[in-house]
């Protein structure tokens, strides 16, 4: 209620709780004052730490316990229980620590824990040089200087906004419910404080890899110690008359995000062209600003290559639901001002068109080098190319999952976030392989799909739960192993399955 004081809920900690009622494992929100706290018992130690995740907010308490980690429910962020460091993405920022007493049958949580900076290891000096400013180049650029790396990290961006948190471009910042502060990962002058030359509208046009040499767009020369190519990925463009107009898009920058907002405010009817996690997500963006929108894609089901038939069903009805119109087992061959022609003879009037049919890794700069290159920059475990002292993390790397068994690519926000840390490491010479299960997640409405591993194909899906009452965990396997697993508000199955895989493989998880 307005003018209502919000006091934290759960136990006040500062006056302790029965140390019974902490058993091993088990983890309990509280708050002391005004902060809201999670203690937890691990290794039969008392730990207190905020009781929220700094990306999203996810209440950690919900959360799964892995060595002296916890991770967070919503989207597997991992912090240390010691620290509150953020071990791997998709947060960033480290959790508060609180002290905490166990004495007379009580556990009491007591002052704010402070921490000395974390004395550097590894290589501190030189010159490194990150060509990308998405969510890679950014995880890198923050890693390195989190773990001391003193020497000189320029940012090379061919775009005109600093790094941004790119999942919201087609969820609520696309809907209109995400307020422009929640866009940049970090403010503008973070780069300057953390002495992060970034420069932005700088396109790297040639790498000489023998020569540790980049050429910029203007023609300057520079020169570097490191490089880590993390150039992600472009939108696919279709080849059909009318793609240029000015009322047609692609979704992956800022900028283009702008553009549909702008043309979405006086649009009535919207055609999304794919029905692809961005497609559907924007269909679903501006269903709740009132557009009219009508789907066209060349599948059967939405999504059923990743999700499978069921989940495929669902998407579909839920998106029905809100009204979206489907026009699936179909194409667009010609937009002509307001009008798409559809493959099956129809036309549909739209003043609006997005293009979301998937998106191509920009490999051009590493091709040219003469990298190794296997539908995706090859990196080895710890995300180095085949040219010494260059690394590639992100949508354009291909790399030996020790889960799978395979090397594989992925476009996955958490994945490239996490192997630009580890990129970052492994430049700072700190040998430290990439062993995380590969884990998406997509919005539709208020129905998050959290997804962990990975799938080219399955011989079985095992659906435990209900998939249309939005209740289910879905499990994809081969010969009788899971590859994945699919959730709809299962987030502790979805945790437990994550870190199962990775204790399969052998390997623990965090970057650190
Ligand atoms: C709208 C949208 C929503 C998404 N939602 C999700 C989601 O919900 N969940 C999920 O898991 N994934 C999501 N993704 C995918 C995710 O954003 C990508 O997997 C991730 O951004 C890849 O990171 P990256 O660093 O490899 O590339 P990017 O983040 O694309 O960054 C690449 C950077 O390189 C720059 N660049 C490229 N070439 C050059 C050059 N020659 N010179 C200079 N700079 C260059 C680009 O300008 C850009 O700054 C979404 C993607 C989009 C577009
Ligand atoms: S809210 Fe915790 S990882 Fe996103």
């Amino acid at each position: 209620m307005a003018g209502e004081d919000k006091k934290p809920g759960g136990p006040d900690l500062s006056r302790g709780i029965a140390a019974a009622d902490l058993a091993e494992g088990a983890m309990i929100a509280g708050h002391v004052g005004d902060d809201e706290v999670m203690l937890a018992r691990r290794g039969g130690k008392p730990f207190a730490v905020s009781a929220h995740c700094t990306h999203y907010h996810g209440p950690l308490a919900e959360g799964l316990l892995v060595g002296d980690t916890v991770r967070c429910p919503w989207h597997h962020a991992h912090f240390s229980l010691h620290t509150g460091e953020a071990m791997a993405a998709p947060a960033l920022s480290p959790l508060t620590c609180w002290q905490v007493e166990e004495r007379d049958g009580k556990v009491l949580v007591r002052d704010k824990k402070t921490f000395p900076a974390p004395k550097a290891t590894g290589s501190v000096s030189g010159r490194f040089i990150i060509v990308g400013g998405g969510a890679a180049g950014f995880a890198a650029a923050e890693m390195l200087r989190r773990r001391g790396f003193v020497g000189s990290i320029v940012m090379l961006s061919n775009d005109d906004a600093t790094p941004v948190d790119r999942p919201n471009l087609s969820k609520d910042y696309l809907a209109g419910s995400a307020p422009e502060d929640w866009v940049p990962l970090r403010g503008d002058d973070w780069y300057a404080e953390n002495k992060i030359d970034l420069k932005l509208k700088t396109e790297v046009t040639a790498l000489d890899a023998n020569g540790k040499e980049l050429t910029l767009g203007d023609g300057s020369k520079l020169k570097f110690d490191r490089l880590l190519l993390a150039t992600g990925a472009e939108p696919i463009r279709l080849d059909i008359p009318g793609v240029g107009e000015k009322h047609v898009h692609t979704l992956r920058s800022l900028a283009d995000c702008r553009a549909i907002i702008a043309q979405a405010k006086s649009a009535k009817r919207a055609v999304v062209i794919g029905a692809s996690f961005i497609g559907l997500e924007t269909a679903a963006a501006l269903r709740a600003r009132g557009i009219e929108v009508h789907v066209v894609a060349p599948e059967k089901r939405p999504l059923e290559r990743v999700f499978g038939p069921q989940l495929g069903d669902f998407i579909r009805a839920l998106h029905e639901e809100h009204g979206v119109k489907f026009h699936l087992e179909d194409t667009v061959t010609a937009i002509d001002g307001k009008r798409a022609t559809l493959k099956s003879g129809g036309a549909l009037d739209a003043d609006l068109v997005v293009i979301g049919v998937g998106v191509r890794p920009r490999l051009t700069l590493a091709e040219k080098a003469g990298l190794a290159i296997d539908k995706g920059v090859t990196v080895n475990e710890c995300m180095e190319t085949s040219a010494p002292g260059i690394y590639a993390a992100g949508d354009i790397a291909r790399w030996p999952d020790p889960i799978s068994g395979e090397r594989i690519r992925v476009e996955h926000w958490v994945v490239a976030e996490r192997q630009g840390q580890i990129a970052a490491l492994n430049m700072m010479g700190l040998r430290t392989p990439f062993n995380s299960a590969p884990f998406f997640w997509s919005q539709h409405y208020d129905v998050p799909i959290n997804y962990v591993g990975h799938a080219e194909k399955w011989d079985t899906i095992d659906i435990e739960g209900d998939v249309m009452k939005r209740d289910c965990v879905v499990r994809y396997k081969l010969g009788g192993r899971v590859l994945a697993v699919a959730s709809i508000y299962r987030d502790k199955e979805s945790l437990e399955a994550g870190a199962d895989m990775e204790k399969r493989a052998g390997k623990a998880a965090a970057p650190a």
